[in-house]
């Protein structure tokens, strides 16, 4: 497990956006897996920030600036409530269409998403793990952290080898996610979610970490058992695993 702590959360977000921006360099057909969440939000503004910084035209008419091509980007997102489809205000698709493929102007074409409103749940949970395996795996995951130490929807009980799947969720993550949607009665009781296994296949994960309040559960993650109880736990083992924290979540460690 490698760490990289951050001052505060600007500077955890530019971290992370630097690890996107130099694999997009790198690696332009690579394929993100990308959650949602308050985590990532500054991650995605600066991502966003620096695509269209790339873009802007040179000064003395020397022409485009060498623009940052997403064209060829895969982005999976991570999970999605069921029962929830687009267009509606809760649609974890939406959230992140919001905050980066559009202003990114990455083709909709190239981000896969659980349809919650799918009459077959399991075969569009079967179908995103196809999907994946199709474009060769992903490259770079990235994860926030629940305060029941969940990754996507894997909830405390998730296994390790779980995949793709429909799941409950948890009454902690219910009355957590309450402050996204106006209320704890506003939260859809099921999601779709990448397993745990499906996560670990990642060639790499960065686990994004802010502020004082989950500085217990990291501690638990990191210096915990590994256990189906505190999900994140089960990735310290991953070959190629960061955690991402800024000082305040870092603080027990
Ligand atoms: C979001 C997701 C969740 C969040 C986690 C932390 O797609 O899967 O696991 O990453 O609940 O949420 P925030 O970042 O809002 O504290």
């Amino acid at each position: 497990m490698n760490f990289v702590i951050a001052a505060d959360y600007n500077a955890l977000s530019s971290a992370a956006a630097d690890r996107i921006e130099s694999l997009a360099r790198a690696k332009p057909n690579a394929a993100l897996g990308l959650p949602t969440g308050e985590t990532p939000v500054g991650v995605y503004r600066e991502f966003a920030r620096r695509v269209r910084e790339s873009r802007l035209p040179l000064p003395l008419g020397e022409g485009r600036g060498e623009g940052l091509d997403l064209s060829h980007l895969t982005i999976f997102v991570l999970d999605e409530y069921l029962d929830v489809g687009r267009g509606d205000p809760r649609c974890l698709a939406d959230w992140l269409d919001r905050d980066l493929i559009r202003p990114c102007e990455i083709a909709p074409g190239r981000v896969h998403v659980f349809d919650g409103l799918s009459a077959e749940p399991t075969l569009t949970c079967a179908e995103y793990e196809a999907a994946i395996v199709e474009v060769g795996g992903i490259d770079l995951q990235l994860l926030g952290l629940g305060p029941n130490g969940h990754v996507g929807f894997n909830e405390p009980g998730s296994r390790p080898d779980s995949r793709s799947r429909v799941v409950r969720l948890a009454a902690e993550s219910i009355a957590s996610n309450a402050r996204y949607w106006g209320g704890p009665d506003r939260v859809p009781r099921y999601g779709l979610t990448m397993g745990l296994a499906t996560l670990r296949q990642a060639r790499e994960i960065l686990l994004l970490v802010s502020g004082a309040n989950k500085a217990k559960i990291l501690r638990e993650v990191v210096e915990g058992p590994m256990t189906n109880d505190v999900p994140a736990s089960l990735l310290r083992d991953h070959p190629n695993v960061t955690v991402m924290a800024d000082r305040e979540a870092a603080a027990d460690l």
